[in-house]
């Protein structure tokens, strides 16, 4: 399995609208060969007081995950709304590989 976070730091009174673009979009994940499940993820707040969030899929591999970055499936979903003006910085990606435990 294969795990990928897009790690975001939210201006803390943007919260709201970030969670609600979320909410809205259209998804184009269901479809997607290899991929399991997605969580928007809400964490505590930084040093700073940016509220932090991770968008959390699995996947079946990395090699999946990879092909969905491609793909129009991946494409149509970052052409929706912008979030940029929420965000205190860019967001800021780390994969996962799950490690066998037998
Ligand atoms: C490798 C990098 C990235 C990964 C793994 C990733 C992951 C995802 C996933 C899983 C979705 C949901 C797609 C769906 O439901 O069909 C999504 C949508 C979204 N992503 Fe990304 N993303 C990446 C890059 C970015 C970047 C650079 C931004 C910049 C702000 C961003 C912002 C968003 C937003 C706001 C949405 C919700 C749809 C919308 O309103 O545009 N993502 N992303």
């Amino acid at each position: 399995m294969y795990i990928a976070m897009n790690n975001f730091r939210v201006r803390a009174e943007r919260a709201v609208d970030f969670e609600t673009a979320w909410r809205t979009r259209e998804s184009f994940l269901a479809e997607v060969p290899g991929f399991q499940e997605f969580h928007l993820l809400r964490g505590p707040l930084d040093d700073d007081g940016n509220r932090l969030y991770a968008s959390h899929t699995t996947w079946t591999d990395e090699l999946a995950f990879r092909a969905w970055t491609e793909s129009e499936a991946f494409r149509k979903a970052h052409a929706q709304g912008k979030v940029g003006d929420l965000l205190a910085g860019p967001p800021k990606f780390v994969g996962w590989e799950v490690v066998p435990m037998e």
